[in-house]
């Protein structure tokens, strides 16, 4: 998107606010390292359906604290309470992310207003899910890498929630695979403007009208690569499944309904390390 009212001076602050944070010494950063409580905060190790990413994160809740399940397991009932750890430099790191987190968060509220119309819904059908977001912000540093053609920054995926919205530097690096003959496309980055994922959760909203993006990042041996993206989740209570609306008997629910705190919850615990088994992916709720 471009004229999407996210000040492009801001737009300017942030990328700078994230080179800042990252070029500081790593032992810096680790005073505000994420664990497996707080899934909030500075992580180097992420991975990908459980292979490494090259890159590291600084990640926060755009509602502070927000609110997930302790834990995946169904007969748990236990809510946590989470926070956001801020490190004390870069000094107005804290408040340039905020303040670009908010606009972006504006700006996301219009998109999902503007699917919602082009669903033939009212304009506001969707913010109700929306009460108690867990919308995270995200900065990603893509170091160089010496084999580029042995690593990813980031490995395939789609987002989970429901929309996200990726500001990039110029360097390049993410790409989308295209569905027709799955070659891999090359995002572009076009100066000031906003990339936008449709995630599995509108996926599973519209019932396959519109459909989550599969993408990945790919690295390079000289430039180091920057990018934002603000990932919308609904409230953790929410139960994910296609619009009542959007179905009848000639288009039946292509979903069975999911909680998502505990979607969610089950796909992070998979960042942190590699699993034996494969990370929960909504096709696990598809009815066939
Ligand atoms: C992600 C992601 C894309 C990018 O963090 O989920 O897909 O361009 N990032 O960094
Ligand atoms: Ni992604």
């Amino acid at each position: 998107v471009i004229n999407h009212g996210v000040p492009l001076e801001l737009l300017e602050k942030i990328k700078v606010a994230a080179k800042a944070f990252f070029d500081q010494p790593v032992e810096e950063k680790r005073k505000v390292k994420r664990d497996e409580v707080n899934a909030m905060g500075y992580h180097e190790s992420e991975h990908t359906k459980n292979v490494r990413d090259w890159k590291e994160v600084f990640d926060f809740f755009i509602k502070d604290p927000s609110f997930l399940p302790a834990s995946p397991e169904t007969e748990d009932d236990e809510i946590r309470t989470l926070s956001n750890q801020w490190p004390e430099t870069p000094p107005q790191f804290r408040e340039v992310c905020q303040t670009y987190a908010r606009e972006v968060e504006k700006l996301g509220y219009k998109l999902l207003e503007l699917i919602s119309l082009s669903l033939g819904l009212p304009s506001n059908r969707l913010n109700g899910h929306f009460e108690d977001h867990t919308t995270m912000m995200r900065l990603n540093h893509y170091p160089p890498c010496p084999c580029p053609e042995l690593a990813l920054g980031v490995g395939r995926h789609k987002d989970a929630g429901a929309l996200t919205i990726v500001a990039q530097d110029d360097v390049g690096g993410l790409q989308v695979r295209r569905k027709s003959d799955e070659v891999w496309v090359p995002v572009k980055p076009t100066p000031n403007a906003l990339v936008i994922n449709v995630g599995d959760t509108i996926q599973v909203w519209s019932n396959e009208a519109y459909e989550s993006v599969e993408h990945r990042v790919v690295v390079n041996s000289e430039r180091e690569r920057f990018s934002i993206p603000v990932f919308f989740f609904p409230s953790h209570y929410v139960m994910v499944k296609p619009l009542e609306e959007l179905v009848n008997e000639g288009n039946p629910p292509k979903y069975k309904p999911y909680n998502f705190g505990k979607f969610f919850v089950a796909r992070n615990r998979s960042d942190y390390k590699k699993l034996e088994v494969q990370n929960i992916q909504i096709s696990d709720f598809k009815i066939i």
